[in-house]
C-alpha cells in the first residue's frame, strides 16, 4: 500500500515536470518529495555510492607524499586506499559513487569535489564533513576556540551555542556542512586521551552543553553529529576503543542521557563508538542504534560509522569473517554512511545482489542521505566563494568570542596571595615550559594557524606587560624529549627572576601524530606530567622565587608536587588561539577568573574512578597507608579573585520545589560566581549518588553586592532509573544543596520530605 502510494506520487511528480527538469531539481518541493523522485532514478551502484565516504583528495596526496606505504598502513589517522590513485577517486566521484567526504581542509578543494559530483549522471552534490570540534580549527585561517572541556568549565551554555553557531558560519563559508561534533561522552577516566573533547564528567552538564552545541551548529546551517555511541570514554583500561563493560543501569543513568537529550533536540547525525559494549561492537549493535536511538528516542537522522570501524568488526573485534561480512552487519544494525574507502561499493552491491541485504534497506539509508542534502540546500548552493570565506572566517566578532571563551574557561586552582600579580613588584619575569610559546595551546583537533592569529602565553605577557623584562627559556615543544641543559638554564634563570612562570602540560598537535601525549589515541597509564616537566617545576621552585604553574592539557593531571609547593596553579585546558592572551590577562588581573572544574582532578592514576557523583559506599573504607581518598581538586571547584559567601538557603517542600539562596561578593573586586545546585535522594530502592548536579547559574556580582538566586526542581529532576529500568519517582527525603563546588564544605544543605 505504502509502496503503491509512493509510486503514484513519483509518477505524478515526474509528470508534472518538464521532461528536461526532473522533479528532484525543483526546490519548491519538499526534501522528502525530491528525495523520493531522485531515489527512483538511481541505480544500485549510485545508491550504495551515496552511503560511502572518502577522505579528501589533498589528504590522500599529502599523506602519501610524506609517509611510506608501511607507515600509511599502520597510521590510524591517514586515509589510505591501496591501488587507488587520485584520478581513480575522481573518476569514482564522476560516476556518482561517493556520497560524502571528510578531511577536506580548503574551500577550493570543497568546491572542486562538488564540481566533480555535479558532473555525475544525476549531479548529486556531496556532503563535506570535517571534525570542526572547537571551531573549524583544522582549516587554516579559521577561528580556534577552547576545546569542550574548558568550555564546560565556563558553565555557560549560551556561550556554547554562540561558538557552535559561529563555527557553522565559518564551515559554510568554507563550503563544509557536516561536523563530527559534539562529543557528548561522559568522561570519568583521565587516562583516556580524549577527555579534552568532552564536556566533562557530569551527565547533566554534558547534556546541556551538548544540546546547545548541536542547536548552534544546526541553526547555523550545518549537520551536528553526537558521538561516540557509547561508552568509549569508559573502556576497561582507559584506552581508546578498548572494551567497555557496563551495567544497563549505569548506561541509562550516566552515559545515555546526553545522547538522548541531543536526539530529542533533533541532532542530525550520530556516530557509534570504536569499542564493544558488553561483548557487542557498537558498530554492529542493532539494539543500540535501532532500538535505543531510533525507536526509543526517535532519532531520525543519519548514523555514520567512525573511522574504519566497520572494517574493525573483522580485523579488530573478529565478529565478521571479512570486510564484506562487516559491511553487512553494520548496515543491518542501522548504519547509513561508511567512513571511509573504496572497498564498500562493490561489496555492498554484491550483498544486495546475493540477497543478504534488501534493496529496501539500502533505499532507507539513501532516502535519509538525500533528504539531508536537500534540507541543507546544497543542490541549490553547491559552492562558496573566496569573498564569503574571507569576510566570515576569523572575523572580529568570532575573535572576540574566542577570547571571551578562553577567559571564561581557565580555572584558577590554587592561589596563595600571588595572583593577580602587581607588575611593579615583579620586574624580571622568567617564563618557560613546553607550552609557553607553542601553537599547541590551541589543543587537539587543530592544525597550524597563521602566526599573527595565535596568542601564546609569551606573546600574551608581552602584550599585557609591555614594560616588563621577560626572559623566555625555551624547552621545545616535545615533553618526551626535553633537554636537561634547558632545564638547568631555567633553574639558573629562575634565581635571577622576580617571578617565574612555567607553562607545562601535554602535547596535542595532530601534525605530529605519533609524538603526542594528549588527545585522541594518546591514552596513558598514568596522569603525571610527562618527561622532565616535574623536574623543571621542582628546580624552578627551588629558587624560592614566586612561581606560577599553568597547565595546558585536555586531561586532568595529577600535579601533586606543584599542588603542595607552588603558590599558584592555573588549569587553562586547551584554551584555543586566544589562550595565551587570556592567561596573561588573568595573571595581571585584567580578567577575574570564574571557571569551575567540569571534571574531578585526581591526585594520581591509582585514584581513577574518582568522580563527584559516586555511590554512597564508594569511600566507606578509605585508602590505607595514609593515602588520600579525596581528589586534588573536586568537580565544580575553581577560585576567583573575588570571594563569595552563600547564605539564606530556602527550600519549599512541595513539588515543584523552589530553592533560593543569597550570594554576596565579600571582596573589593567585581566577579562572576558559578552557583551550583545538587540533590541527594536520601533513601531509595536502588542506591543513588551522594550528589547530583541539577542546576547552575553564572552570577555576576559587583564588589560587596548580594543577589538572590533561584532554582526550580520538578518531579522529573527527582526521578531515577528504578528497579524495572524505567524512570521512577520515590517520595521521601531529599537533601538539597547549593554552593560553590561539589565539596561538602562549600555547600549549604537542607533536607526536605516530598510526599506523593
Ligand atoms: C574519531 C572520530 C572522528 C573521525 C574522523 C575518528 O578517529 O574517533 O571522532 O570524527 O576519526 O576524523
Amino acid at each position: 500500500m505504502i509502496v503503491a502510494f509512493f509510486l503514484v506520487l513519483v509518477m505524478c511528480l515526474s509528470a508534472c515536470h518538464h521532461a528536461d527538469t526532473p522533479a528532484y531539481k525543483d526546490s519548491t518541493l519538499t526534501p522528502a518529495q525530491r528525495a523520493e523522485d531522485l531515489l527512483s532514478r538511481m541505480t544500485l551502484e549510485e545508491k550504495v555510492g551515496q552511503m560511502n565516504q572518502f577522505v579528501g583528495l589533498e589528504h590522500i596526496r599529502l599523506n602519501s607524499s610524506v609517509m611510506t606505504e608501511d607507515e600509511l598502513y599502520r597510521n590510524t589517522a591517514s586515509g589510505y586506499y591501496p591501488g587507488y590513485s587520485i584520478s581513480n577517486v575522481e573518476e569514482m566521484i564522476r560516476e556518482g559513487k561517493v556520497g560524502s567526504f571528510l578531511h577536506v581542509l580548503t574551500m577550493e578543494e570543497a568546491n572542486h569535489l562538488q564540481q566533480l559530483c555535479l558532473e555525475s549522471r544525476l549531479g548529486i552534490p556531496c556532503l563535506i564533513g570535517i571534525d570542526a570540534i572547537h571551531g573549524n580549527a583544522k582549516c587554516y585561517g579559521n577561528t580556534v576556540y577552547p576545546t569542550h572541556i574548558g568550555l564546560a568549565c565556563s558553565f555557560d551554555t549560551a556561550l556554547a551555542y554562540t561558538i557552535a553557531r559561529q563555527t557553522a558560519q565559518e564551515m559554510r563559508a568554507m563550503n563544509m556542512y557536516w561536523t563530527f561534533d559534539p562529543n557528548v561522552e561522559v568522561a570519568r577516566d583521565p587516562r583516556w586521551g580524549r577527555v579534552g573533547e568532552t564536556f566533562g564528567e557530569d551527565p547533566y552538564l554534558v547534556s546541556l552543553m551538548g544540546v546547545q552545541t548541536t542547536r548552534g551548529l544546526q541553526e547555523g546551517g550545518v549537520l551536528a553529529c553526537v558521538k561516540h555511541f557509547i561508552a568509549g570514554s569508559q573502556s576497561q583500561n582507559g584506552t581508546n576503543g578498548a572494551p567497555a563493560d557496563l551495567s544497563e543501569r549505569t548506561l541509562r543513568q550516566v552515559f545515555f542521557p546526553p545522547f538522548e537529550a541531543n536526539v530529542r533536540a533533533s541532532v542530525a547525525t550520530l556516530m557509534p563508538s570504536h569499542n564493544e559494549l558488553n561483548g557487542i561492537p557498537c558498530h554492529s549493535n542493532y539494539d543500540l542504534i535501532e532500538n535505543t536511538a531510533r525507536r526509543d528516542w526517535g532519532f531520525k537522522g543519519l548514523v555514520i560509522s567512525d573511522w574504519m570501524d566497520i572494517e574493525h568488526l573483522h580485523d579488530l573485534h573478529f565478529t565478521a569473517v571479512d570486510n564484506k561480512d562487516a559491511f553487512r552487519q553494520a548496515i543491518l544494525a542501522g548504519i547509513d554512511v561508511h567512513m571511509h574507502g573504496p572497498e564498500w561499493n562493490e561489496a555492498v552491491c554484491q550483498l544486495v545482489r546475493e540477497g543478504a541485504i534488501s534493496e529496501q534497506r539500502i533505499d532507507q539509508s539513501v532516502r535519509r542521505i538525500l533528504e539531508t542534502k536537500f534540507r541543507l540546500g546544497i543542490f541549490e548552493h553547491p559552492f562558496s566563494r573566496a569573498e564569503i570565506r574571507d569576510s566570515i572566517c576569523f572575523c572580529p566578532e568570532h575573535q572576540q568570542t574566542a577570547l571571551q571563551a578562553a577567559q571564561q574557561s581557565i580555572v584558577l586552582l590554587k592561589n596563595e596571595n600571588l595572583l593577580p600579580i602587581h607588575p611593579e613588584q615583579y620586574h624580571r619575569i622568567m617564563i618557560t615550559g613546553i607550552n609557553a610559546d607553542d601553537e599547541n595551546i590551541m589543543g587537539d583537533w587543530s592544525e597550524p594557524q597563521p602566526e599573527e592569529n595565535l596568542w601564546t602565553v609569551v606573546r600574551g605577557l608581552h602584550t599585557v606587560l609591555p614594560q616588563a623584562d621577560i626572559h623566555f627559556v625555551d624547552q621545545g615543544w616535545d615533553p618526551q624529549h626535553m633537554s636537561p641543559t634547558q632545564v638547568a638554564r631555567a633553574e639558573a634563570e629562575a634565581q635571577k627572576a622576580d617571578l617565574n612562570i612555567i607553562v607545562a602540560g601535554e602535547y596535542m598537535m595532530r601534525k605530529r601524530w605519533m609524538e603526542r601525549t594528549g588527545g585522541e589515541d594518546t591514552d596513558r597509564s598514568n596522569i603525571d606530567l610527562v618527561g622532565l616537566q616535574n623536574q623543571l617545576i621542582e628546580r624552578v621552585a627551588a629558587s624560592g622565587k614566586p612561581t606560577i604553574l599553568i597547565l595546558i592539557s585536555g586531561r586532568p593531571l595529577g600535579v601533586t608536587y606543584a599542588a603542595e609547593h607552588l603558590p599558584a596553579i592555573i588549569q587553562a585546558w586547551e584554551p584555543g588561539q586566544f589562550g595565551g592572551l587570556a592567561i596573561a590577562q588573568i595573571i595581571v588581573g585584567k580578567v577575574n577568573p570564574s571557571a569551575k572544574l567540569a571534571v574531578t582532578i585526581p591526585r594520581h592514576v591509582g585514584q581513577v574512578g574518582m568522580y563527584y557523583n559516586h555511590l554512597p559506599s564508594m569511600y566507606f573504607h578509605p585508602y590505607a597507608a595514609g593515602e588520600s581518598s579525596a581528589p586534588l581538586w573536586p568537580f565544580g571547584y575553581g577560585l576567583s579573585y573575588s570571594t563569595f559567601r552563600y547564605s539564606n538557603l530556602k527550600v519549599s517542600d512541595t513539588l515543584p520545589i523552589r530553592v533560593s539562596a543569597q550570594i554576596t561578593n565579600t571582596s573589593q573586586r567585581d566577579g562572576v560566581e558559578i552557583a551550583q545546585l545538587y540533590i541527594r535522594d536520601r533513601y531509595s530502592a536502588i542506591t543513588r549518588p551522594v550528589k547530583e548536579l541539577k542546576g547552575f547559574k553564572r552570577v555576576a556580582l559587583t564588589a560587596g553586592e548580594t543577589k538572590q538566586i533561584e532554582f526550580v526542581l520538578t518531579r522529573q529532576d527527582l526521578q531515577y532509573i528504578g528497579p524495572e529500568m524505567k524512570p521512577v519517582f520515590e517520595p521521601g527525603e531529599f537533601e538539597i544543596m547549593v554552593g560553590a563546588s561539589s565539596r561538602d564544605e562549600d555547600l549549604l544543605k537542607q533536607t526536605i520530605n516530598i510526599d506523593k
